[in-house]
């Protein structure tokens, strides 16, 4: 083990790049958000310094509307080498972050409020209470971005783009993505996707979303670019949905931002509201007790997205579940679907192994990601189920220990897929190993 941590810093050493860190050198060379926190989770046990540096930089790119975006362009790398690189995204004047300073215009699930109090929890001193002082305005402007502009179906959160859900070609979005996709103003981009995909030289093109998911993601992109990201009515976008991962994240960290507000003195209570609030809508409108997980909505529909997949786990993270909903999760969980525990399986899949349309080699539809397992074994761990997070805990060791820090595994072989070097996967795997 003693190997396996010191691999997983030099990991995390490498892929930095001066003020934040790479998800990995050649197939993601800038910063992305969500990674930065899972990232900054794991940098805790090396250097809080660092890893508040990490969650600084990526505030530091900050639309003036609040939102705290997806990716952050170093601009060090050249422009072509990521796709769709700084050139597309171009932010009206003012409404983007401070000059000199290239993003796009996504968001991805919040768990960077968490990610500060984790570390704010493991280094408490002078240093970590003017970081917390620092960040705690920026990462409540980003939720308050995300309670007001994109609320929709009563009082949930919605996201406008698969990117945005972090979980890219899940299966969720096949049905949504297949409405959207008929009259998507950038058709003519998408005939020549193969040849502006930068990924596919990166990694094996069986790993990845496929061109024809690559098309329709250009193209939603398009459409909410060219009205100018503005998000009054959303529901007219080409793509809106809710994610119970992303609505479960949020509501995870509005009440770490709770804690975090507590600690600089400001109110606690209407982040302990907004977070009981969400909680609420998820409980009662996204459970599916036939599927027995959570489910997303297609907000411009209102159906519901009636798959199994690793988000609609993830609630499991949340205080004060309805009751029976631990257990109905905890079966799910470790039933034939996700397999936990089974001989079979190795850590979480990522959708459901007894569906049909699973592809264990691809991306978000089969393989085990570690940041999703990560939250089911904090999940675990906080619903006192400490037999299964143990047997979570030591899944994601083996995988590592057998493939190496990859993006992702094969659930059943556990063979390494996707990128090397990878950045959550050793960081995350640094807090497991803690
Ligand atoms: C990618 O580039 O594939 C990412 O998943 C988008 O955030």
């Amino acid at each position: 083990l003693a190997g396996l941590r010191r691999n997983a810093a030099a990991t995390l050493l490498r892929n930095w790049r001066g003020s934040a860190t790479v998800p990995t050198g050649a197939l993601y060379p800038h910063q992305w958000s969500w990674d930065s926190a899972f990232i900054a989770i794991g940098l805790a046990h090396l250097s809080p310094r660092r890893a508040f540096a990490e969650l600084t930089a990526l505030h530091g790119a900050q639309w003036g509307d609040g939102r705290v975006p997806q990716i952050v362009f170093n601009p060090a790398v050249p422009e072509d080498a990521y796709f769709p690189g700084p050139p597309f995204w171009r932010p009206l004047p003012r409404q983007g972050p401070a000059a000199g300073v290239s993003t796009t215009g996504l968001v991805q699930p919040p768990v960077h409020a968490t990610a500060v109090l984790a570390v704010a929890e493991r280094h408490p001193g002078d240093a970590t209470d003017a970081a917390v002082r620092q960040l705690y305005p920026r990462l409540a402007r980003f939720h308050d971005y995300l309670f007001s502009r994109r609320r929709v179906a009563s009082g949930l959160v919605g996201i406008v783009h698969p990117w945005e859900s972090g979980l890219d070609n899940s299966p969720f979005w096949d049905e949504p993505l297949g409405a959207a996709g008929a009259d998507l103003a950038s058709a003519d981009l998408a005939d020549d996707i193969t040849g502006l995909r930068r990924d596919l030289r990166h990694a094996d093109a069986g790993h990845r979303p496929t061109d024809e998911d690559y098309g329709r993601y250009m193209g939603i992109v398009a459409a909410y670019r060219d009205r100018g990201y503005a998000d009054d009515d959303l529901l007219s976008l080409p793509f809106c949905t809710v994610d119970p991962l992303f609505c479960a994240l949020l509501a995870w960290s509005e009440h770490s931002l709770a804690e975090l507000a507590r600690r600089t003195g400001a109110d606690p209570g209407r982040h302990t509201e907004r977070a009981q609030e969400l909680a609420y809508q998820l409980h009662t409108r996204l459970f599916d007790p036939a599927l027995g997980c959570y489910v997303a909505l297609d907000a411009r529909t209102g159906r519901p997205l009636r798959k199994r997949t690793v988000s609609g786990l993830v609630p499991l993270l949340l205080p004060g579940l309805p009751s029976g909903r631990r257990s109905a999760l905890v079966a799910t969980l470790t039933g034939p679907a996700f397999g936990l525990g089974s001989r079979d399986v190795r850590g979480v899949p990522s959708y459901d192994l007894t569906a049909p349309d699973a592809d264990l080699h691809r991306y978000w539809r089969g393989p085990t990601w570690m940041n999703t397992n990560w939250l089911l074994w904090t999940a675990l761990r906080r619903q006192g189920e400490t037999r299964h997070a143990e047997r979570l805990a030591s899944d994601m060791v083996r995988l590592v220990a057998d493939a190496g820090f990859r993006e992702y595994f094969h659930p059943v072989t556990g063979e390494g897929l996707g990128a090397d070097h990878f950045s959550w996967t050793a960081a995350l795997l640094l807090d497991v190993l803690a």
